[in-house]
């Protein structure tokens, strides 16, 4: 597909770097179209090399050909990441004082915009009446998320992961709609088990790669239910969300839910113990002396409760994520845990301190109910969790809209 890229002014224009290199990874024409102020956060230099064409920012250079109506009519989307609030005012107004919003003036592609900008410009009245305007023309608006934003502030206003971005273009282009009708409950995130009222027990799963599941289960048609456990990242537009924080929480959703599904994917990283009495006061060391002993209790094995309560036909797919480097000792430990488990499917991944939680890109191996390897995956997450979800319910492994 041939995608315009629009980067505005902010901060988080460098992002977009990395959006634009898994569009160009994924076989797509990117053409970029970065603003004068963009350009004062990132370089032409950078949109040239990771594009891999030439990058245009001024309406007046290579008239002959009238570049913004050669753009905006070549396009089959227009995605424009981050957004400004000042970019998405012109929008809103229809004003083309630049290539990018002449652009997207002479176009009748589908229009994408990523917001990136501080909590008190978003939640201004003049962006909120610009934003109404722009989805009521049909624009999808993803994002802002919540979290770190310049400097020492965060709140609203984060631009959005990647792989939501990514997966957000896929629904609005994708023709592959093969998953419509199909019903799939995710459980993503870690789960926290108190010890006092402010203290717990947890682990480092950001849920991104449960989240990119559920992102790319959604624009492949299916009906997404999400059980999440304190997620680092947003939520797919469209995905039904259950929000728990224990382990215990977390499998009532999930036994809720699971008659209902056609496929279970327990993605969460759910923890092993909990505190058996949790204090209802904050624990201090004048109560406690030196040492503090904390007596641990088994959780429940929520993945294997699920195999046994499965209804027929229901597939269900655990994970396993263990600290090992070397793909046989992988394979050799996920086949004993899939074993103990019971689940259809169950996908290895190896994480450490450093990798596997919370980076962009996984590296997995998908094994079946007879330990076979039936789907090996590297990318970005929302690409791995393609990859799963072809594995899984058995559907055809090559995207109309290849990432
Ligand atoms: C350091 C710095 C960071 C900025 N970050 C943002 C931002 O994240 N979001 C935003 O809407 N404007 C931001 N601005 C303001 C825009 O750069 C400014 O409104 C500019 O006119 C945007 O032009 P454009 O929309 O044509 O790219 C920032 C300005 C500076 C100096």
């Amino acid at each position: 597909m041939r995608i315009v890229v629009g980067v505005t002014g902010g901060i988080a224009a460098f992002k977009a770097v990395g959006v634009i290199r898994s569009l160009v990874e994924g076989g797509h024409d990117v053409q970029v179209i970065p603003t004068e102020a963009a350009l004062r956060f990132v370089g032409l230099p950078t949109w040239e090399a990771i594009s891999r064409a030439e990058v245009h920012t001024d309406l007046f250079t290579g008239v002959a050909e009238v570049r913004h109506v050669a753009l905006g009519q070549g396009a089959d989307a227009i995605l424009i990441v981050p957004a400004t609030a000042n970019t998405i005012a012109r929008l809103a107004a229809g004003l083309a004082d630049d290539l990018l919003t002449n652009t997207v003036l002479a176009s009748t592609a589908p229009l994408i915009i990523a917001p990136a900008m501080h909590t008190e410009m978003w939640r201004n009245a003049a962006t909120r009446a610009n934003i109404a305007r722009l989805t009521e023309r049909g624009a999808r608006i993803v994002g802002p998320g919540t979290g770190r934003l310049t400097g020492s502030d965060s709140g609203e206003g984060r631009l959005v992961d990647t792989e939501v971005i990514l997966a957000e273009l896929d629904a609005v282009v994708s023709t592959r709609r093969d998953l419509a009708g199909t019903r799939i409950l995710v459980s993503a995130g870690g789960t926290r088990e108190p010890i006092d009222p402010v203290r717990f027990i947890g682990n480092r799963s950001s849920g991104r790669q449960g989240v990119a599941i559920a992102a790319a289960a959604r624009a492949r048609g299916a009906e997404v239910t999400l059980v999440a456990a304190h997620l680092e990242v947003p939520v797919p537009a469209g995905v039904r969300t259950i929000e728990v924080s224990r382990a215990a929480e977390l499998e009532s959703a999930l036994v809720a839910e699971q008659p209902a599904a056609d496929v279970v994917v327990m993605a969460a990283a759910v923890s092993d113990f909990r505190v058996a009495v949790a204090s209802d006061r904050k624990i201090s060391k004048q109560d406690t002396g030196e040492a503090l002993a904390l007596d641990l209790v088994q959780n429940p094995d929520i993945l294997r409760g699920l195999v046994r309560t499965a209804p027929e036909g229901q597939r269900v797919v655990g994970f396993a994520a263990e600290t090992v480097d070397d793909a046989d000792e992988l394979l050799r430990r996920g086949r004993a845990k899939r074993e103990r488990k019971g689940a259809d499917f169950l996908v290895l991944n190896s994480v450490g301190v450093d990798h596997g939680f919370v980076e962009d890109r996984n590296s997995v191996i998908v094994i079946d109910a007879s330990g076979d390897i039936v789907a090996t995956a590297a990318g970005d997450k929302l690409s791995v969790a393609d990859r799963i979800l072809d594995a899984v319910t058995g559907t055809a492994s090559e995207p109309a809209t290849p990432r």
